[in-house]
């Protein structure tokens, strides 16, 4: 019988797909680079792959700037490869979650196209049009996280249109339902063609308030930013009406409705509002909107195990029929093997307890590409940047393209295996050490620890579906159990590059037979090693 919550406690492995695997040598990754190596996303271990945008696209932000939601765009195959990559996943009963950016489109959309040229088209009010005021300046003092002002003027309407991303991104909207109607047929194409989920861009963006009210500033001392460049004016508001408005909840409605037709399908909306954790539990919440919500909380530069245990525990205590989904690591934001460095430099061990950490989280993991593989932060200079972001925010901000290089396949081979002309970003001499084929033949590399791990979870009921219960212990340790009615196992880990000991409550343990646990629990003093891990059964 058909496991329809099978996404529970899933290891999602997320695709970016320009850099994972070239197969007809134009240096950019492609739908058959990614049947080519199913077997290797096999071999991991995980349930699903979330694929980033692969359609139609002028590609000013890669994807995510969409102007046919039904079609693919030639540089990564046609809708028969992906119909194969779809048949070819399932055989292996790997899941296929694709990303839906609905809360904008690419300016070249036929939409935009039609709705830039008057006020009176059909599409006239399918995106967020606003007179100047009267001195010319935009209505209102709303931003675009990629930097400056979120409106562009548009000559042919003598009108402002909002853009929350790029000025290539205007925002569709929402409050127009035959918006609304159009945006989920393109969905529900997808679902027709058996997908087995989606993860939902930027989701809390699809609404903006329709008074346009001015965001109110924010305190220096609150300013930080969060998947964005601290020197970015974006961080000096609270963003109360560009986003996050509550008629956003009953659309969140109307997109479960139409999964819920396609029983076994999945949700996955990404949120960043300014309470990412609470908006989480309200897209979730009872049972009739998102099933799932992913935010950038635990993809910052916090690394504590403060910061994990209260992050994770706040959102437990919001959360209600909602599941969590956490990573550390996406697309956006710098390679965690870097951005949690103690020293700057990647550290083996450091991985493979990260990777025991984030698979020990209640919830659903997204593990990005190249994780597996302790890929750190690519260097890329200036004249090689490709993310708009990174270009206009340079040199304090460097963009996205450090976690977006080439995934190394084969060390010794050009462009280490990804592709045999030059890749659109380069390869790093340092990922290229870590290639796939070098680690695959090494029992103690990061890669074998990942495969190792997320076959000894996939046994363990606990981590996959269980409560969570942190236990008070000091910093740098994070320990906590997880709880099903069968099996309640202490899972503890070790931030620091020292060796760390804490105090845990007496009950009997016995130790789970798994690679590289550096830790030791008698009577009740746990003892780690550095970034050491612990997993042990209660036995009750
Ligand atoms: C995606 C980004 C993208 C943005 C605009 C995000 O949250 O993850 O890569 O630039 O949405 O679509």
């Amino acid at each position: 019988m058909a496991n329809n919550e099978w996404w529970k406690g899933a290891v999602i492995y997320q695709i970016y797909p320009r850099s994972f695997q070239d197969s007809n040598a134009d240096g950019i990754g492609d739908l058959q680079g990614i049947i080519q190596r199913l077997d290797y996303i096999k071999s991991l271990g995980v349930d699903a792959v979330w694929i980033s945008p692969f359609f139609k696209s002028p590609m000013k932000d890669f994807g995510y700037d969409i102007s046919d939601y039904r079609d693919i765009d030639p540089m990564f195959g046609t809708l028969d490869d992906f119909d194969t990559l779809i048949s070819e996943a399932h055989n292996r009963d790997i899941k296929i979650i694709i990303d839906q950016v609905l809360s904008h489109t690419s300016n070249q959309h036929p939409w935009f196209v039609e709705s830039r040229e008057d006020k009176t088209n059909d599409k006239a009010d399918w995106y967020v049009w606003a007179d100047a005021n009267p001195d010319g300046s935009p209505p209102n003092n709303w931003l675009s996280i990629f930097g400056g002002v979120a409106w562009q003027w548009e000559p042919r309407r003598c009108q402002y249109y909002l853009h929350n991303f790029l000025t290539e991104q205007p925002d569709l909207n929402f409050h127009h339902p035959e918006v609304r109607k159009a945006v989920l047929d393109n969905v529900e194409f997808w679902l027709k063609k058996g997908v087995d989920g989606f993860r939902l861009d930027a989701i809390n963006f699809c609404f903006h308030d329709k008074q346009l009210r001015d965001n109110p500033a924010k305190p220096i001392e609150l300013r930080q930013g969060r998947g964005f460049s601290e020197d970015n004016p974006y961080a000096f508001q609270y963003h109360y009406y560009n986003n996050t408005q509550p008629e956003n909840l009953l659309f969140m409605e109307e997109i479960r409705a139409l999964l819920d037709r396609y029983p076994g399908t999945v949700s996955l909306g990404e949120i960043s509002s300014e309470d990412s954790l609470q908006t989480m539990a309200e897209y979730t919440a009872d049972g009739n909107k998102l099933h799932m919500g992913y935010s950038f909380e635990l993809l910052t530069n916090d690394y504590s195990a403060k910061y994990i245990r209260e992050t994770v525990s706040r959102l437990e205590s919001v959360m209600t029929e909602g599941w969590p989904c956490w990573a550390f690591a996406n697309h956006d934001v710098e390679r965690v093997a870097s951005r949690w460095s103690i020293d700057g430099k990647v550290n083996d061990t450091q991985v493979k307890m990260l990777t025991a950490l984030l698979g020990s989280l209640r919830g659903s993991v997204c593990m990005y590409q190249g994780e597996e593989l302790g890929l750190g932060e690519a260097a890329v200079a200036f004249e090689e940047l490709q993310d708009p972001y990174g270009i206009t925010f340079w040199p304090n901000f460097k963009g996205r393209d450090g976690c977006r290089t080439p995934l190394p396949w084969t060390k010794a081979k050009t462009n280490a295996g990804f592709s045999e002309s030059k890749p659109w970003l380069p390869v790093s001499e340092a990922h290229a050490l870590r290639a796939v084929d070098e680690q695959a033949v090494d029992s103690n590399s990061t890669l074998s620890y990942y495969q190792a791990f997320l076959q000894w979870r996939n046994a363990q009921p606990a981590l996959k579906t269980g409560d969570i219960e942190f236990i008070d212990t000091p910093e740098p340790v994070l320990a906590f159990y997880r709880k099903t009615q069968t099996q309640t196992l202490l899972c503890a880990f070790n931030l620091a590059a020292t060796q760390q000991s804490a105090t845990l409550p007496e009950v009997a343990l016995r130790q789970c037979e798994l690679k590289h646990l550096s830790g030791t629990a008698s009577a009740n003093v746990l003892t780690l090693g550095a970034f050491g891990c612990y997993f042990a059964e209660v036995l009750s």
